[in-house]
């Protein structure tokens, strides 16, 4: 490569490598896998090393990403405050070849010529960094790494993770710091992305992504909510006297923090080899993510023999695993229109095993991700699953495209009513505006308007089509006048499904203020905040009447979502459909009679696990325990007050609650422990047909 290439190359790599960075740390939204990221960060490190003239002090190898986030938010309130870190928080250097951690091994045993030492082996938890302060025994202050200099302080949130102790116990020292990660197991992740798929907000890729957005939440209740836990991993050397990392370690557990388990002491590459062949396969195991295996000097005098790069120390090295691909043919591409009209490509595949199951349709994203790409039609692709419940294409491998391959039009009218789609400057993704004629959009705001955690009416896809092209329901009001006449003209309904669904419709009645607000499918206004929203107003005329600055007053409502509540309310549809609904008897206020409120206080200070399946839906044991004052988790700990097993409660629930001595309660208990309920579980209401 010349010189005037080679500068090319190296100001295109620091150009890719930067915006990845700050779409991971910023937005949680990588642009590209961990593994093409490391790839071309090497190949910069290389390119830098051969042109040393090129070298430049801001280029990302010499730099950690940044996940700080700017003073404010879109409503220019301040979102974290940034504080110094005492001792500069460091990456790893990162492999994907056991040979590197071969020459790694060498280079030290080379170094520390003839000295005594052992390394203390990992596992990479894939998640988001912290730094922990703990003065006097208390948590003072919780970082994010930030820029490595200085991190967000999300003391608050910390506070709210159900593993990291306010208070230590034992022989600890008077103050210092401690490093780890915060992770969301995966079965939390599951859940968080459902109900993001369920209100159109983009799903988390992975993770990590996940954890890392839910650590930088502004209401530390919501964080609560979303089942983090930490481990700790590393006490910065020169801040205490301990001879090794082992003991440090062994130290931070006495004193009640939580530290892994999974740590080896190996002497000698065969035992590194073996730890590491070892976790590559258990790994698939664990209820949380790992991405690989740090391997680190455990004497903590060899690890200041051997020091630190800019960016690195050198007694530690992290072998990355790649994540689990497979390779297949693009069959071709699906254009799919959502509630909001946002239409999201999705690919065809022809059916292949990944992880354990068969995968035959994977995301695009959008068009920029389909170009950058350069995909087309009978491409083979590679596909990644790693944690995410939405397979995705990662890459195209350019060298079986056969000839003639189809470039994909990415459409220009929406394929669903061909109205002509738009896109605005700061979205990457295409909408149509047909929102109130486009049928997709039409069926997908009743589907959202029937799902389980909105007005729970029992009406499936198919349901939704049929009094769709009947004209039977066109918006939600419609299936409050829906008879069970017009159900039986239509095919498959009998009087037994009539029945059940014009129950449903009739129970649904009586579903509280807040989740009405959800079921309205205002754009941004998910679960919580149509919860925050209905709490801070009281009621629909309210929040109806109230200005953009009222909006703004609320927490964690900023521009984008004031806005939106905005429109939905000066628009003729939402004002209509409002008033429809007030007609067909809809709850439109908080009702401190009904769920929403408080019913009492008997679970006051009480942190509840719910386990298995009860005579009610699991969303409304949630509901009866928050209305009673109780706090719900969503993994045992030696917090919880008492866990509730209903039929098919999980084992591994069980078994901790048996190791940290938590009561189990049963669904029965849990009621004779309300007032006015006297533990027995009752008929369903009697029917209305
Ligand atoms: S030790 C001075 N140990 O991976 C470096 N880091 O890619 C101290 N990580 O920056 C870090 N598991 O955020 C260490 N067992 C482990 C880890 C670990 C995950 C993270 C950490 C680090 C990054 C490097």
């Amino acid at each position: 490569m010349d010189k005037t290439t080679a500068k090319y190359r190296i100001d295109e790599l620091r150009r890719i490598l930067k915006e990845n960075s700050d779409r991971y740390y910023l937005d949680n939204a990588p642009t590209m896998s961990d593994y093409e990221f490391d790839q071309l960060m090497h190949e910069l490190e290389g390119l830098e090393k051969e042109y040393p003239e090129f070298a430049r002090a801001d280029s990302p190898t010499r730099r950690v990403g940044s996940d700080l986030e700017s003073g404010a938010d879109a409503a220019g309130k301040t979102v974290f405050v940034q504080k110094p870190h005492r001792y500069p928080m460091l990456s790893l250097g990162n492999t994907y070849s056991i040979s590197e951690v071969e020459e790694f091994v060498a280079r030290a045993e080379k170094a520390l010529g003839g000295r005594k030492f052992s390394y203390c082996c990992e596992q990479k938890f894939d998640g988001t960094a912290i730094c922990l302060t703990y003065s006097s025994g208390r948590l003072v202050q919780a970082l994010t790494r930030g820029d490595g200099t200085k991190g967000d302080d999300v003391t608050a949130n910390a506070l709210q993770i159900s593993n990291i102790p306010r208070t230590l116990k034992g022989d600890y020292p008077a103050d210092f710091e401690i490093r780890g990660e915060v992770l969301m197991p995966y079965e939390a992740f599951d859940r968080l992305n459902e109900e993001r798929l369920e209100q159109e907000d983009p799903p988390f890729a992975n993770p990590r992504n996940a954890a890392s957005g839910s650590l930088k939440l502004t209401d530390p209740r919501e964080v609560a909510s979303r089942g983090l836990f930490c481990v700790l991993y590393h006490i910065p050397a020169d801040s205490l006297s301990f001879e090794s990392h082992a003991q440090a370690m062994e130290a931070a557990r006495s004193w009640g923090l939580p530290v892994s388990d999974k740590a080896r002491l190996c002497h000698g590459i065969d035992e590194i080899k073996a730890y590491i062949d070892y976790w590559d396969v258990q790994r698939k195991y664990l209820p949380y993510a790992t991405d690989g295996i740090v391997v680190k000097i455990n004497e903590m005098d060899c690890q200041r023999a051997l020091g630190y790069t800019s960016k690195f120390p050198r007694w530690a090295v992290a072998y990355k695993f790649k994540a689990e691909q497979a390779c297949t043919k693009l069959l071709g591409i699906d254009y799919q229109v959502g509630r909001t009209g946002a239409v999201t490509p999705v690919a065809n595949l022809e059916p292949v095993q990944l992880s354990g199951t068969v995968v035959k349709r994977a995301t695009l994203n959008n068009e920029d991700q389909m170009r950058q790409m350069d995909i087309r039609i009978g491409d083979s692709v590679y596909v990644e699953k790693g944690g995410e419940i939405i397979p995705k294409i990662t890459s195209v491998e350019l060298s079986l495209r056969p000839s003639g391959a189809k470039v994909p039009e990415f459409p220009r009218l929406c394929p669903d009513c061909g109205t002509p789609l738009v896109r605005m400057d700061d979205e990457a993704r295409w909408f149509c505006p047909n929102t109130y004629g486009c049928p997709m959009q039409i069926k997908g705001r009743l589907m959202h308007f029937v799902s389980r955690k909105a007005m729970d009416i029992l009406a499936g896809e198919a349901s939704i089509d049929q009094f769709y092209e009947a004209s039977i329901a066109r918006r939600p009001s419609d299936l409050y006048k829906i008879n069970a006449y017009q159900l039986l003209s239509l095919p498959g309904w009998q009087e037994r499904s009539a029945r059940k669904f014009l129950d449903s419709v009739a129970t649904s009645r009586k579903v509280p203020f807040e989740r009405v607000l959800y079921a309205l499918g205002i754009r941004y206004v998910g679960e919580t905040t149509a919860r925050t929203l209905a709490r801070h107003f009281g009621s629909i005329d309210a929040l109806a009447a109230a200005s953009r600055e009222q909006l703004l007053e609320v927490g964690d409502v900023g521009e984008v979502i004031a806005g939106s509540v905005a429109d939905f309310f000066a628009g003729s549809y939402g004002r209509e459909e409002v008033s429809l609904l007030k007609e067909a008897g809809l709850h439109f206020e908080t009702d401190p009679d009904s769920i929403p409120g408080r019913l009492s206080d008997a679970l006051e200070g009480k942190t509840i696990v719910i386990s298995g399946n009860f005579s009610i839906s699991r969303d409304k044991m949630k509901e009866m325990i928050a209305a009673h004052g109780g706090r719900l988790a969503s993994s045992v700990s030696s917090r919880t007050s008492f866990l509730v097993a209903g039929e098919k409660s999980g084992p591994e629930k069980l078994r901790k609650c048996e190791k940290l001595g938590v009561r189990v309660i049963s669904e029965q208990e849990l009621r004779s422990m309300l007032p006015g309920d006297d533990g027995k579980i009752r008929e369903p209401e009697p029917s209305l047909f």
